[in-house]
C-alpha cells in the first residue's frame, strides 16, 4: 500500500512558532525523509469559513500568508502538493455522503467541537457547517487515501471520528476507504507551546505569539517581556522550570550547538535548568540565551520568506498546480466511493441491461 500524508491548517492568520514546533518542522522532516509516496498539505479555507462566514476577505488574505510560511519553512512544491480546500469540490460531495453515517449525538460528544463551542460562546447558535466540520475533515483525510495524518494532539478527537467513519463506510459499502493513522509530535514540549504570557495556547487575539515572519527586534522584545516563574523574584531565589514558558521554548528549540556558542558554561539544557532551580540564575540571562536561540532558528525562515514575497504570482501558481493534483487524486477516490455506494449509474455498463432485463422478465 502507498504511504500518503494529508494534513493542513485553517488560513486565519500568519503561522507562529507554536505551529512550527507543533507541526511544520515535522512535516518538512517527513517530506525530506523520502518515506512517503505522496504528500498533501491543505489550506483549509472551507473549514476556516465555518466560523468566519462573515469574514471572507480575512480567509482570502491569509491563503497567501500561510502559503508563504509553509514554503519559508521548507515545504517543497516538488515533493508536496500544497492546495486550497475549496478548490476541490469532491471534498464537499464526500462530506455530504458521510453525513448519513454520523449521528448528531456523536458530533456533540466530539471534545474538540464541545470545547470550541464553549470558547466561541456558540452554544445552540452554532452554524451547522461548524458543527459538522469533523465530518468534512474526515472527507479531507480519506479523499487523499491518507495513511498518515501528522497533527497536534488537539486533533486527536477528529482522527478518532474519521476512523469511525471509515470503519462504518467500509462495513456498509464494502472495503473502499483507507484507515488513517495519527502521527503526533515526538517531543513533549512540542505538543503545545504556551503563549509568551504563560497562557496555555498562543493565539492572535491574546497577542502572545511569536510569528515566523516577525523581525528580529520584535522577537527580542517578545522574549525579553516573557512570563516566567512569578515567584522567582531575586536572582538568588530558586526558580521553577516546570511549566515555565522560557524553559518550554528552550526545550523545543535549543540545540547543543547553541549552548556551545551562546552559553558555553553549561553542557546543555539540564545543567541550565538545574542552576535555575537551585537559584543564582537570573531570568534576564536565560531570556537572552533564548533570544539568541530563536534568532538563529527564525532568521533563515524569515530570509526565505522575504525572497518568496518578491514573486507572489509564483506562489499562486504553486497553489494552482497543487490544487490540480489534489483534485485528480480526490476524483479517483470519489469514483470508487460512488461505485461502492451504488450511485455510479452512468459508469456501470451492466445497469441498463439489468433493468431492461427486469422489465422484460
Ligand atoms: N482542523 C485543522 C486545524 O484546525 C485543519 C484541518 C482541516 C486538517 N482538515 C484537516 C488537519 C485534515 C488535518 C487533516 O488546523
Amino acid at each position: 500500500m502507498k504511504k500518503i500524508i494529508l494534513t493542513g491548517d485553517r488560513p486565519t492568520g500568519r503561522l507562529h512558532i507554536g505551529h512550527y514546533v507543533g507541526s511544520l518542522r515535522r512535516r518538512v522532516e517527513l517530506q525530506n525523509s523520502g518515506e512517503y509516496d505522496e504528500i498533501f498539505v491543505m489550506l483549509a479555507d472551507g473549514q476556516a469559513l465555518t466560523d468566519n462566514a462573515e469574514n471572507p476577505d480575512k480567509v482570502r488574505a491569509n491563503i497567501i500568508e500561510v502559503a508563504l510560511d509553509y514554503l519559508a519553512c521548507g515545504l517543497d512544491p516538488e515533493k508536496t502538493n500544497i492546495f486550497i480546500q475549496t478548490q476541490i469540490p469532491q471534498l464537499w460531495e464526500l462530506t455530504e455522503y458521510y453525513m448519513n453515517l454520523v449521528t448528531v449525538s456523536r458530533l456533540q460528544r466530539n471534545p474538540t467541537v464541545k470545547n470550541e463551542i464553549q470558547m466561541r460562546g456558540f452554544e445552540t447558535s452554532i452554524p451547522v457547517g461548524f458543527f459538522t466540520y469533523p465530518i468534512s475533515q474526515a472527507a479531507d483525510i480519506t479523499a487523499f487515501q491518507a495513511t498518515t495524518v501528522p497533527v497536534g494532539e488537539d486533533q486527536e478527537p477528529m482522527l478518532e471520528q474519521c476512523r469511525e467513519i471509515v470503519h462504518k463506510f467500509n462495513s456498509v459499502y464494502g472495503e473502499t476507504l483507507v484507515m488513517p493513522n495519527i502521527l503526533l509530535p515526538d517531543n513533549k514540549a512540542c505538543l503545545r507551546l504556551p503563549g509568551t504570557d504563560g497562557k496555555a495556547k498562543m493565539s492572535k487575539s491574546l497577542g502572545n505569539c511569536i510569528y515566523l515572519a516577525d523581525d528580529s527586534d520584535t522577537i527580542r522584545k517578545s522574549v525579553m517581556s516573557m512570563f516566567t516563574d512569578p515567584d522567582h523574584l531575586r536572582v538568588e531565589d530558586p526558580g521553577k522550570t516546570e511549566g515555565n514558558p522560557v524553559f518550554l521554548y528552550l526545550e523545543a528549540f535549543a540545540k547543543p550547538e547553541y549552548f556551545a556558542e551562546y552559553a558555553p558554561e553549561y553542557s546543555g539544557l539540564e545543567e541550565l535548568e538545574a542552576h535555575y532551580r537551585r537559584g543564582g540564575l537570573g531570568d534576564v540571562r536565560v531570556k537572552k540565551f533564548l533570544n539568541n536561540v530563536l534568532q538563529e532558528e527564525l532568521a533563515p525562515i524569515r530570509a526565505r520568506r522575504e525572497e518568496l514575497q518578491k514573486d507572489i504570482p509564483h506562489i499562486y501558481d504553486i497553489l494552482r498546480k497543487g490544487s490540480e493534483a489534489a483534485r485528480e487524486k480526490a476524483a479517483e477516490t470519489l469514483s470508487m466511493v460512488r461505485k461502492a455506494m451504488r450511485i455510479d449509474y452512468f459508469d456501470d455498463t451492466a445497469l441498463v441491461a439489468e433493468q431492461t432485463a427486469r422489465y422484460a422478465g
